[in-house]
């Protein structure tokens, strides 16, 4: 039985030397390094590193001292770069040895590269996507003023007043379009420097429908507020927060058109520190494919859209630690998620005080 034992301890051992992963042991009461396959050592070699413990522990002070926390189990990754390659580290705590830590060292040269070729063509894929959809939404108006100037220049003498005034009226359309898409692109850069606040959810979304009041009497929409004390603080700046509430209003309002009992509920709760604030509409909804699309740029099903609502709300969202999320369905209605960090009310109003934790 215990020359069995002997047997299967040398075959790990022995597979362990020779993995193409780094194993170290450390021993942290005899401050030595307790083993070192050959793959670390290699490893080692090339970060330019001194193997002795003294030398591996100072490298590693950071991994050690998390490690230290009895409720992490292993430490965050480290990244190495040396002469080209790129290695990686990470400590294990080693159950039920407590003097021991374990080290797994990595070369991850290849991986890190194929990760940066993937990032640069993403990003490309991006870049150029933009520009063909800049080059589709400016190209378009630029065409058409350009050829109700052709028109006009080679007939003006022929034409009567109210059909110079009909090309005179499309070109106007035709740059307001441009205009608007090129306010659309200073909207993207709004707010960069968030300044953000304790702002009160009821307070601002009862101020927010009142200032749609007339869209919203007009098209008799139910408007309900219904937000738990629990997520009604939250830390924001007001102005992004009123752009993108104004922007996915506006695609509320669209969807419920020509649809009977329209209702626009403001739904608010808390999961842990952050609020969940939903904006539902029982409007036309969205189709699954719509869904995965409404954040791409310029993507818009509306004539007259320009298809960056929903971008730039994500954008300003983003800068502010801000989340949002879509859930809909065809004929049914949408849901807009809005997760924002939570804070307690100013001037510490007892009650609410104690529900934010
Ligand atoms: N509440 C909603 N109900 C149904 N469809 C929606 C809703 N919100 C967004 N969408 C869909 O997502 C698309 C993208 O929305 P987004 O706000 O980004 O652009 P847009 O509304 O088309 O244009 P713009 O915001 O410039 O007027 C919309 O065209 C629409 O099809
Ligand atoms: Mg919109």
């Amino acid at each position: 039985m215990s020359s069995d034992r002997t047997e299967r301890s040398e075959i790990f051992s022995e597979v362990l030397k020779n993995i193409e992963t780094g194993i170290l042991i450390l021993d942290l009461v005899n401050r030595i390094v307790f083993f070192r396959n050959n793959h670390a050592e290699k490893c080692l070699d090339f970060m330019n590193t001194s193997q002795d413990f003294e030398n591996l522990s100072a490298m590693m002070m950071t991994e050690l001292e998390q490690i230290k926390n009895p409720l992490v189990s292993k430490s965050t990754r480290a990244i190495i770069n040396c002469d080209h390659r790129t290695f990686a580290y990470t400590i294990y705590r080693l159950e039920g040895f407590k003097q021991y830590v374990g080290v797994i060292i990595q070369d991850v040269t290849d991986q890190s590269r194929l990760e940066a070729i993937d990032e640069a063509s993403e990003m490309m894929n991006n870049i150029s996507y933009v520009f063909s959809g800049i080059r589709h939404e400016i190209g378009n108006p630029l065409n058409s003023v350009k050829m109700a100037l052709t028109v006009l220049k080679n007939n003006l003498p022929k034409l009567s007043k109210e059909e110079i005034t009909v090309y005179l009226e499309r070109m106007s359309n035709d740059a307001a379009k441009m205009e608007a898409l090129l306010k659309s692109f200073k909207n993207f850069n709004m707010f960069e420097k968030p300044n953000t606040v304790c702002v009160d959810l009821v307070e601002f979304y009862e101020s927010l429908t009142q200032l749609l009041g007339a869209d919203v009497r007009k098209k008799r929409i139910k408007v309900i507020i219904d937000i738990l004390p629990e997520g009604r603080w939250v830390k924001v700046d007001t102005r992004a927060l009123q752009h993108v509430s104004m922007n996915i209003l506006a695609n509320a309002l669209d969807a419920l058109n020509g649809v009977d009992n329209p209702v626009l509920r403001f739904s608010g709760e808390a999961v842990g520190s952050m609020a969940l604030l939903s904006i539902i509409d029982n409007g036309c909804g969205m189709s699954e494919t719509l869904v995965k699309s409404a954040f791409k740029p310029f993507y818009t099903t509306k004539p007259h859209g320009t298809g960056l609502g929903l971008v730039i709300s994500k954008k300003m969202l983003s800068q502010m630690n801000c989340g949002i999320d879509i859930q809909s369905e065809l004929g049914v209605g949408t849901t807009i998620t809005l997760t924002m960090p939570r804070c307690p009310p100013p001037g510490g109003d007892s009650a609410e005080s104690k529900i934010f934790i």
